[in-house]
């Protein structure tokens, strides 16, 4: 029988404590266990950049931490960010860019990129590219991505 042990998350804001399989995955601890389904699941090997989430102030890839690793921390959700209006300039600039077509990476990419933004400098399409260079997109080619990153960054 698996180990279950309890943890305590900062889950958006707000406190939760469960009790959790020792191998559950966090991002299948948010959609599982607490119905926070924007962090998407692709490849579950940490290359496709689609289960991104903020932890204690750094994003990581959801299905390379355990629910466990994430005891005692903060973790930020595509849910808690759109709430809070964090991402509310990106998503602007995503919908008008057409920067997503199935939108299937789109919460990991827009949490990657407000990762950038958050830097508050300029950056370079190069630099740009290159910090979204762990989220595939299937379906836009990038191009309208980088337009709508680079102009929340660079305005
Ligand atoms: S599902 Fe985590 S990186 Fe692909
Ligand atoms: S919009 Fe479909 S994978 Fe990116």
């Amino acid at each position: 029988m698996e180990q279950a042990l309890t943890i305590t998350v900062t889950v958006n804001g707000t406190q939760v404590t469960r009790s959790v399989a020792a191998r559950q995955h966090v991002v299948d601890f948010l959609r599982e266990e607490l119905g926070l389904t924007g962090s998407h699941i692709g490849c579950e090997h940490g290359v496709c950049g689609a289960c991104t989430l903020r932890v204690d102030g750094d994003i990581v890839r959801g299905c390379l931490m355990l629910a466990v690793q994430a005891h005692g921390c903060r973790v930020d959700t595509i849910e808690g960010l759109s709430d809070s209006k964090e991402l509310e300039k990106l998503q602007k600039a995503f919908y008008e860019k057409n920067a997503l077509q199935c939108g299937f990476c789109t919460p990991g990419m827009l949490m990657a990129a407000q990762d950038l933004v958050r830097m508050k400098k300029k950056f370079s399409r190069e630099e740009i590219r290159s910090h979204i260079s762990g989220n595939y997109c299937r379906c836009t080619g990038y191009q309208a991505i980088v337009d709508a990153i680079d102009e929340v960054i660079n305005g």
